[in-house]
């Protein structure tokens, strides 16, 4: 069990109650002012990191890639885009960041490469039929020139799953399923080749250093496609079963053969490599991924999909360490990531319909539920960002002080809202444009960091961002923030060194829970109450360690938590 003493980078169980922070690397610093974000930016703000006082960050990908899905369409596993750095580069922020003693995790995206990928461009070239084909998912067409798609499987990003190629002699060929944008097609994961080249990326980065592995779509990665889908992509659609008793997409069992297979690899090194998966499936499943001999953590999304409700909260944090528990893992905690609108907003919208079945509705879906978090960025004009920061502050606060390791994403440290509103002509997120009635794509939380109040690109870079900043991007600038002791910068910075200071075995004792207040305590009696309703209450006793809001005597006002020591 770690104690207070406890180093953190020192330790093999470095990752049970880490404060990851991922950066999004193409937006958070451009050293080099061609308005890309680069390792080289990384590196010089690694005294920010660590004066944020996190244990590790985690890499969104970097490889070489065409941006068809922001990275998440990988060229080659084995080497940095050039416009962001070099492997030099990369070992000089490895070196850097270990010095500070902040742990690196990079993003392995093992579902689908790019189609720029060499061997995608091999098993195009190679025809049909080819051993070269059989790495990735090619079908022949239905209709009497195979001119229809195989299925009428959907992309997750809207569109068929499905895309035709060009025959090497001219004619229209066979499809390839891309369950994503249709310039990442899927590995064929029965393909001996595509396991073992994923073990020699494993070993590649931690041979230069690499501490642990956030794994893309971990769940996905072994399909059955014998049965004729229909239109089916959901993780939720738990009903539809390939003629096996699975999921043909989802979550399948054989998915768990690879990690065991990766978890020798992890335990090649020492200490031991981590992983931390990111799995959408069903609450109950999600103890596979974390299982000491598979990938050992996960992404928990349940606190991200719920309500700002103490009731919510209440059954999510039961359920959740109690599956940890079961495996002897540690788990995770995450409002937002590169992916969701930033729950300082999302917190701040109006109540909308909840949508049936939607995972994480709540009641009134106060503006957080499946609609709200993933698929609209919501209308700025609607958006009441100063309780949605009130409530973010509260949230975060309460999380910081569970068991488990804690996931940040780049700018919530400063409060940031979702820049919700970017020119079409601006968007580069394939979610945009390949289904835009419904989505408005995921780049409004990937728009670049401000650092600096005045100053090009907020001192993001000497010479423009790669995706516009709003005006007011200027009122959350570190250095604005920095110099504001009130401000949600100090409020992380004092919050993360208190959380190493007060660190302790991973349990918790629930002493208050009411439809409006949560309260908790740790075994070296560091408690955390919110309270989750607008009206003030009388403040519980002990000594006030931290607060997310200003405290009236005697009381803890509405949407705020307080930290105490009894
Ligand atoms: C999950 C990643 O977080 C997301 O950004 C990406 O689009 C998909 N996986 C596909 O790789
Ligand atoms: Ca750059």
């Amino acid at each position: 069990m770690p104690l207070a003493s406890h180093d953190v980078f020192t330790a093999p169980d470095w990752w049970r109650q880490a404060v990851v922070y991922q950066i999004y690397p193409r937006s958070f610093a451009d050293v080099n002012g061609d308005g890309i974000g680069d390792l080289k930016g990384i590196t010089s703000r690694v005294p920010y990191l660590q004066e944020l006082g996190v244990d590790a960050v985690w890499l969104s990908p970097f490889y070489p890639s065409a941006l068809a899905d922001g990275g998440y369409d990988v060229d080659d596993y084995r080497d940095v885009d050039p416009r962001i750095g070099t492997l030099d580069d990369f070992d000089e922020m490895v070196a850097t960041l270990h010095a500070a003693h902040i742990k690196v995790v990079v993003d392995i995206v093992p579902n689908h490469s790019s189609d720029r990928h060499e061997w995608f461009k091999a098993a195009v070239a190679a025809g049909k039929g080819s051993p070269e084909r059989d790495r990735y998912i090619f079908r022949d067409g239905k209709g009497e020139d195979g001119q229809l798609p195989p299925t009428a499987l959907r992309s997750i990003f809207g569109g068929d799953a499905w895309h035709r190629v060009t025959e090497p002699d001219g004619s229209p060929g066979q499809w390839y399923l891309h369950l994503f944008a249709k310039e990442q097609p899927d590995f064929n994961w029965d393909h001996p080749d595509v396991h073992a080249d994923f073990l020699a990326t494993l070993r590649f980065w931690s041979d230069r250093g690499v501490d642990g592995f956030r794994v893309d779509v971990a769940h996905g990665l072994k399909k059955n496609l014998d049965r004729p889908f229909d239109a089916m992509i959901r993780v939720d659609d738990g009903v539809v079963d390939a003629g096996d008793g699975q999921h043909p997409l989802w979550d399948r069992d054989e998915v768990q053969d690879i990690y065991a297979e990766w978890r020798t690899v992890f335990n090649e090194y020492d200490p031991p490599r981590t992983a931390v998966a990111e799995a959408w499936v069903q609450p109950h499943r999600q103890a596979r991924y974390s299982s000491p001999a598979g990938l050992g953590q996960t992404f928990n999304f349940d606190l991200l999909r719920a309500d700002f409700s103490a009731d919510d909260f209440h059954e999510v944090i039961d359920r959740n360490l109690k599956a940890a528990a079961e495996v002897g893992g540690s788990t995770t905690w995450v409002f937002s990531n590169h992916d969701v609108v930033r729950h300082a907003t999302r917190y701040g919208l109006p109540p909308v319909p909840a949508r049936a079945g939607a995972p994480g509705a709540g009641e009134a879906g106060r503006g957080n539920d499946g609609k709200q978090w993933l698929l609209e960025g919501g209308d700025p004009a609607e958006v009441d960002a100063e309780r949605g920061l009130r409530r973010a502050r509260a949230a975060t606060l309460f999380m910081l002080a569970l068991p488990g390791s804690a996931y940040l994403y780049q700018g919530e440290e400063l409060g940031l809202q979702e820049a919700g509103q970017i020119p079409d002509a601006a968007r580069q997120d394939p979610a945009f444009f390949r289904n835009r009635e419904i989505e408005i794509g995921r780049d409004g939380c990937r728009v670049p960091l401000p650092w600096t109040r005045e100053g090009s690109s907020f001192g993001f870079g000497p010479d423009g961002a790669h995706l516009p900043q709003p005006s007011w991007y200027a009122d959350y600038a570190v250095d604005v923030e920095s110099a504001d002791p009130a401000s949600t910068l100090n409020l992380y910075r004092r919050a993360l060194a208190l959380r190493h200071e007060l660190e302790c075995a991973e349990a918790l004792e629930w002493w208050e829970v009411s439809t409006s207040v949560l309260g908790f305590a740790r075994p070296n009696g560091w408690c955390a109450v919110t309270n989750f309703g607008t009206d003030p209450i009388p403040l519980p006793e002990g000594e006030v360690l931290l607060a997310s809001g200003q405290l009236a005597a005697g009381e803890l006002p509405g949407e705020t938590t307080v930290w105490l020591r009894r």
